[in-house]
């Protein structure tokens, strides 16, 4: 891979649900090290996008490169052996496990299987510390958030894909994932594709955004571009 080309690229992606069609080809890269806030009102197709990125909906049309290797046919799971990190809208864990036993059936799935990874992940999240031993089930909603960032994180990705990972969440513990993403960015160099409805944010975090409307991109640009009146409009309730 050379240094100019992205380390996720997106052409003409198709999506539907049935009949029902929801994506009508969208666009969008990602530079190594990048992070790109995907926006868009309710329903627009944020979620169906993330999922037809790592293949958990099988797109109808496009393709999906991620690191130079076209992975549109590729099963989830080696997507995310791949380097693919993905966290889901609204926290997914295991509830009947304990934080720790989270952690570490996700080490025993990933390819590296260093448990050093687990230890990395609970720095980036020292609150999951106190809770070790707890099901994960019994968390508040934002530590599961935090737990569900862990594990994508124990996979050591090269990209971390993430949907409203504050959606929901308490003002704490929503600084909390904030600072947590803009330090695995900024310090750790991770690219970042990030679902984010809230323009404040977007603007502290991303490098650049795409806005998604009617089925495809209808705005693109970088953090600075986010001021535009066009942007309001296009993500206004
Ligand atoms: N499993 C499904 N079956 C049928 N239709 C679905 C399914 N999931 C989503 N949809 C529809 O597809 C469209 C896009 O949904 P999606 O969840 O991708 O939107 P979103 O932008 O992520 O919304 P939100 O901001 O609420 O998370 C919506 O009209 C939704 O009702
Ligand atoms: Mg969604």
């Amino acid at each position: 891979m050379t240094g100019t080309e992205p380390l996720l690229r997106v052409t003409g992606l198709e999506a539907a649900y049935g009949r029902a069609r929801v994506l009508f080809g969208v666009d969008v890269t990602v530079g190594p090290g990048e992070l790109l806030c995907v926006m868009g009102r309710n329903g627009v197709g944020k979620t169906t996008l993330l999922n037809a990125v790592m293949g958990v909906l099988p797109p109808t049309g496009g393709t999906v490169v991620f690191d130079g290797e076209d992975v549109t046919g590729v099963p989830t799971h080696e997507r995310v052996r791949r380097g693919m990190g993905y966290v889901p809208q609204g926290h997914e864990t295991f509830p009947q496990l304990t934080v720790a036993e989270n952690l570490q059936v996700t080490l025993e799935a990933s390819r590296h299987r260093d448990k050093g990874a687990i230890d990395e992940a609970l720095e980036i999240f020292p609150r999951l510390k106190e809770f070790l031993g707890r099901r994960a089930g019994f968390l508040s909603g934002g530590q599961q958030q935090q737990l569900a960032i862990a594990r994508a994180l124990v996979t050591r990705p090269r990209m971390l894909i993430l949907d409203e990972p504050t959606e929901g969440i308490q003002p704490s513990i929503v600084q909390e994932i904030e600072a947590a993403i803009e330090r695995l960015h900024k310090e750790n160099g991770l690219a970042v594709l990030l679902v984010e409805q809230y323009l404040e944010l977007a603007l502290r975090l991303a490098d650049g955004f795409v806005i998604i409307e009617g089925g495809a991109v209808q705005r693109a640009g970088t953090a600075e571009d986010l001021h535009d009146e066009e942007v309001k409009r296009l993500l206004a309730v």
